[in-house]
């Protein structure tokens, strides 16, 4: 079933339609504690259908916690799936979905998969990772990152309403801006973007910059709306190609340091940006370097900066505006080597210039500010 997005003022008011449409007779809402505040917490009340509300999950979801709500979403016998919230409950929403057609006797993370037919709806309540439009997730067990992917993992329904953003704490909106605008950009040098791809990171990219000095400093509806906008084409995009190496160099950052996503991401993306930009010559998209070279061009006039080394400028002279900092604790050689064994070289296949151990600890140098070799 293709997704169909509903965006624009009032866009939740379409929900008991929505509802109706699927014959919806009890819903299962998963959403953090932040929904309390909501207006739509009174809007779910006054619906007249039925839901059981999960929030059990923290954010960087655990598999124990997933495996709890599918055990609640199986013994209420709900219908439905309801997301409300950022990427966090939006993966867990996903997982639920997948995880309940499968074996309950079994690691559901070992479980062949299969399309699940569950009926899902995710409102996004930040504007960040674009999870409402992709068909994958992360989850955690034994501190161990899992990806779980499968195609019918893309909500049906999406709901776009920036009146959710509103109430957002500020270091949070530019965390998830920030998660969008790499995600826009990696998706863009991806070995695996496409022209539908690229389009959605230059629409993500033009749509970020332009709105979001509006967006953080003014809290405007506008704005709000676009970088929402934005937010969900970056999410459209990597859906088709996945992330890259800064995404990949981000998981153990916000584990050991405990950043948020898109804080730890854009630490990160600077670092091996700039890496790529001076040693093309290890690239290893098939489409060649000069491919490359003429992607790396585009990305940086889009980001307004005529070439790498100025768009990289720009890109960090964001993060010294929004106050995003780089960890202060000095790093020893333990640390960097426990952060570089948390990237499989092998793994970096997405990425198109090839990262071995060595670069990769690194690049954790210099994005930790310890000093080089
Ligand atoms: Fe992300």
């Amino acid at each position: 079933m293709p997704q169909t997005i509903i965006s624009g003022e009032q866009s939740r008011r379409q929900l008991a339609e929505i509802f109706r449409t699927l014959g919806a007779g009890k819903f299962f809402l998963i959403c953090g504690s932040p929904f309390d505040r909501l207006p739509l917490r009174v809007f779910f009340e006054n619906i007249g259908t039925s839901y059981v509300r999960f929030s059990g999950f923290t954010s960087n979801p655990v598999y124990e916690d997933v495996c709890r709500g599918v055990d609640l979403f199986r013994r209420e016998c709900c219908d439905t799936i309801v997301a409300v919230g950022g990427g966090s409950a939006i993966d867990v929403a996903k997982c639920v979905r997948q995880f309940s057609v499968l074996d309950s006797s079994k690691d559901y993370l070992a479980q062949e998969y299969q399309d699940s037919r569950i009926p899902m709806i995710a409102v996004p309540t930040t504007a960040g990772t674009g999870s409402e439009s992709t068909h994958f997730a992360v989850v955690y067990k034994n501190g161990r990152k899992y990806s779980v992917a499968q195609r019918s993992m893309l909500p049906d329904y999406v709901i776009l309403d920036a009146d959710l953003l509103r109430t957002l704490p500020l270091y949070q909106k530019k965390c998830t801006l920030l998660d969008a605008l790499c995600q826009a950009i990696e998706s863009w040098w991806s070995v695996k973007s496409t022209e539908e791809s690229t389009e959605y990171s230059k629409q993500a990219i033009e749509m970020i910059l332009q709105w979001q000095e509006d967006y953080i400093q003014r809290n405007s509806r506008e704005a709000a709306e676009k970088i929402l906008q934005a937010a969900n084409y970056s999410g459209r995009a990597i859906n088709i190609t996945q992330t890259t190496a800064p995404h990949a160099m981000s998981y153990k950052l916000t584990s050991l340091y405990r950043l948020p996503h898109g804080h730890a991401v854009a630490l990160c993306l600077p670092e091996v940006w700039d890496y790529m930009s001076t040693h093309l010559e290890q690239c290893i998209d098939s489409r060649g370097v000069e491919y490359v070279r003429r992607v790396l061009v585009d990305i940086a006039r889009t980001m307004g900066g005529g070439d790498s080394q100025r768009a990289i400028e720009r890109f960090r002279m964001l993060l010294r505006e929004f106050g995003i900092d780089k960890p202060t604790e000095h790093q020893r050689q333990k640390v960097l080597e426990t952060l570089t064994k948390s990237v499989d070289p092998a793994r970096l296949d997405n990425n198109p210039v090839k990262l071995n151990e060595n670069t990769i600890m690194n690049l954790y140098r210099h994005i930790l500010k310890a000093e080089r070799d």
